[in-house]
């Protein structure tokens, strides 16, 4: 008891100090001839005195406070941080006549507790600083790719016009070689005017203000699908599960993203092979998850990871075109209305799904 650093004292029933040992010296000041045959409450400051009695309460009824944390006070008048465990001492008999009393100095310990505390609302706020700057800067980038876009087709435009042009009034004057050289002009131009396209679909993906409201989606996959003629027999057939279900989504993003999905669907696909895809949806809880599967030419697993970056295209430019944007622009719609996408293939045939929330 002498040798700890904890001050451990014991009282009587009537709040009386009846030992007092080194470390309470130590911490609270008052010598043991000072502090025995001294009433407890000369430790304990005037806001905190009501604790006393329902300490000696617990007490008397053989209970024990486990690490208590509160305020004492010292022979000069100085509060200090303690945590008290207080245990019930017995007599031979074993009835109760006091209680053991171990007080522990955790000033520094609160101390150490509220500069943690503070540093961690220092970090909290400068990750949100650096969050809503980076949000910004964000922001900034895509207004210039939507304006940066826009302005390139104007002049993309007018090459292929003129080039064109030059092509139908004086192609016979200009030979074979000019005439192919021309129709290369042309071509070239169409596939940038096509990229400056997409570039714009994505930016105005993830800029467009987003309004939800519920979609069914057997109606939205229809109006797609009678859009493109690629996608009816005979060139291809999909085959539509009768109840898909409804989400909360906003409409034109979700359309871009489906209409993405059921191109790659018909379009990689063995040139001998005929397009078979089927759309079905799964509920998984408060989700739905629409499912696009395929019988094309799969994708290698090595491969799946980077599908949903901007310009991400692992198969042949000659034999299917494209500009490697159309997976970005789902991921990027999908994940703006606060779900998620994903795909499966082993071989052959790909399954990619999107899942958002089902329409209450
Ligand atoms: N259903 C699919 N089956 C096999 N490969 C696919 C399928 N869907 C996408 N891919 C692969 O993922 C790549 C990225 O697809 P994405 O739709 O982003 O681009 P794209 O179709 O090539 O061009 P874009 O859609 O912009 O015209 C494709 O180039 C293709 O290699
Ligand atoms: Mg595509």
């Amino acid at each position: 008891v002498e040798n700890s650093d904890d001050a451990i004292i014991t009282k009587n029933l009537d709040g009386i100090i009846t030992t007092w040992n080194k470390g309470a010296q130590r911490i609270f000041g008052y010598t043991a001839a000072e502090a025995v045959g001294k009433p407890v409450m000369i430790l304990i400051p005037e806001d905190r005195q009501h604790e006393e009695p329902a300490i000696l309460t617990r007490v008397r009824s053989g209970d024990r406070v486990d690490h208590y944390e509160t305020v004492r006070r010292r022979k000069d008048g100085t509060l200090l941080d303690v945590s008290l465990t207080i245990s019930p001492v017995r007599d031979q008999r074993g009835e109760i006549v006091g209680a053991s009393k171990i007080a522990r100095d955790i000033t520094e310990l609160r101390r150490a507790r509220e500069a943690l505390q503070e540093s961690h609302h220092e970090l909290e706020k400068r990750v949100m600083d650096r969050t809503s700057s980076l949000r910004e800067a964000i922001a900034q980038m895509e207004e210039f790719s939507y304006s940066v876009s826009h302005d390139l087709r104007a002049p993309v435009r007018a090459m292929q016009g003129y080039a064109k042009a030059v092509l139908e009034d004086y192609g016979e004057q200009i030979g074979e070689d000019g005439r192919n050289y021309l129709a290369r002009i042309v071509r070239s131009g169409e596939r940038m005017d096509r990229l400056v396209r997409d570039i714009l679909t994505y930016s105005r993906v993830a800029r467009a203000e987003l309004t939800f409201r519920p979609i069914a989606l057997n109606m939205l996959v229809e109006d797609i699908i009678n859009q493109y003629p690629e996608m009816h027999p005979p060139r291809a057939r999909i085959m539509v599960d009768q109840r898909l279900g409804t989400v909360s989504a906003h409409e034109a993003s979700l359309g871009q993203a489906i209409s993405n999905l059921l191109n790659n669907a018909v379009k990689f696909v063995a040139s001998d092979v005929t397009p078979e895809v089927r759309v079905y949806s799964e509920e998984r809880g408060e989700w739905i998850r629409l499912w696009v599967e395929d019988n094309g030419i799969g994708i290698r697993p090595d491969h799946q990871a980077r599908l949903f970056g901007l310009f991400q295209r692992v198969h042949p430019d000659k034999k299917y075109e494209g500009t490697g944007i159309g997976l970005a622009v789902v991921r990027k719609s999908i994940e703006r209305m606060g779900g998620r996408v994903g795909m499966e293939s082993k071989g052959a045939g790909s399954k990619f799904w999107i899942e958002l929330k089902r329409a209450l």
